[in-house]
């Protein structure tokens, strides 16, 4: 871990390009259709979460790599506060990148390529972490990567945060080193599918998942989602020694925070929106960003919560993964 007194934050995972075509409709098979505009953002789940660490105040690197074409994507993550000493670009690779279909009804459709992302140096090098105090991990990389950093973390002593996005598979799940992990990030879609992958018997799973977060009162999802949490902590496969937070889209959060010997489990609402939803898209990555730089200052779990939650607010209310994340101290006047 970092001898120096400034906490840090390295975040290994995904960088993308994401290009947006606007288009009347979803393009059908054989067909070619001309969009009304191109737009072209820097994106990824490892970008989008070290951005919103570096809006949020914190110190923080973004470990991962890049093709050539994605030299103004490092350039736009300078300049957004992110250190890219441990952003490597490759000659022959090209930057991930997402191709999305925006259509005139509001449905989108995406082709992902994984690209730089994908790289593994062989022989594995063994994660090289003394310079930091945090490490902030999602899975849009190489499952055996994200698990080397996570392994390495652990023996350093520093405190992680896994966002597992998009889920892993059921053996994954179970194989996982859960006991290397201090926080876990899921919304409730990925929280029932950890104990989908964890539960022993198959005719008990997907009752509980019925409806869909819109349809049920808060009463009922926070009965619902509390039951899931206390059931994974209590899972065989799982630790005991993990910290749980649930996010629940417009009806905010659930958190669990039994290493600090809570029994609790708490909720806390949205932030307040002052303007129309706009655009949801980065709010979990805006979240997971604000929780590790919140962590880092040292400030108390509730207050660090309600700093992520009105961030998140803010986000929603603005078009973009990363342009749509706010300075702390517009969260701060906010608040
Ligand atoms: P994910 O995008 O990972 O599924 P969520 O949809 O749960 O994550 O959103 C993360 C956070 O963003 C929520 O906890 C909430 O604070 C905020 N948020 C998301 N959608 C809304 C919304 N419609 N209104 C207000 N806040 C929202
Ligand atoms: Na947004």
């Amino acid at each position: 871990m970092s001898s120096s007194s400034q906490p840090k934050c390295l975040v290994r995972g995904s960088i993308n390009i994401d290009e947006f075509f606007a288009l009347p409709h979803i393009v059908r098979p054989g067909e070619t259709i001309s969009s009304t505009s191109l737009t072209k953002r820097a994106g990824g789940k490892g970008a989008n979460q070290a951005y919103a660490v570096a809006r949020a105040g914190g110190q923080v690197d973004l470990d991962g790599c890049i093709g050539k074409d994605g030299e103004w994507v490092r350039d736009f993550l300078k300049s957004g506060g992110v250190g890219d000493t441990r952003l490597i670009t490759l000659d022959n690779e090209l930057t991930g990148r997402a191709i999305i279909q925006s259509a005139a009804d509001g449905e989108n459709s995406i082709v992902l390529h994984a690209g730089a992302n994908y790289h593994l140096p062989s022989p594995l090098p063994n994660p090289d972490l003394k310079d930091y105090t945090h490490i902030l991990l999602q899975n849009e990389i190489p499952l055996q990567s994200t698990l080397s950093y996570l392994k390495a973390s652990k023996q350093e002593g520093l405190i992680s945060v896994f966002n597992p996005s998009p889920m892993l598979s059921q053996k994954e799940l179970r194989e996982f080193p859960w006991e290397c992990l201090s926080w876990l990030i899921v919304n409730e879609g990925e929280l029932f599918d950890l104990l989908d992958a964890f539960q022993q018997d198959p005719t008990t799973t997907k009752t509980k998942k019925s409806n869909s977060l819109d349809e049920l009162s808060l009463e009922e999802l926070k009965a619902r989602s509390t039951g899931g949490i206390l059931n994974l902590h209590s899972n065989s496969y799982f630790s005991k020694n993990i910290n749980i937070i649930c996010t629940l889209g417009s009806k905010g959060i659930l958190y669990f925070n039994p290493t600090s010997g809570s029994k609790e489990i708490g909720h806390l609402p949205a932030g307040k929106l002052l303007n129309p939803l706009k655009d949801t898209t980065g709010a979990g990555d805006c979240f997971a960003g604000y929780f590790v730089a919140g962590l880092m200052r040292g400030d108390k779990l509730e207050d660090v919560l309600k700093t992520c939650l009105m961030a998140c607010a803010i986000c929603v209310e603005n078009q973009g993964a990363m342009e749509s994340v706010p300075s702390r101290d517009s969260v701060l006047s906010r608040l």
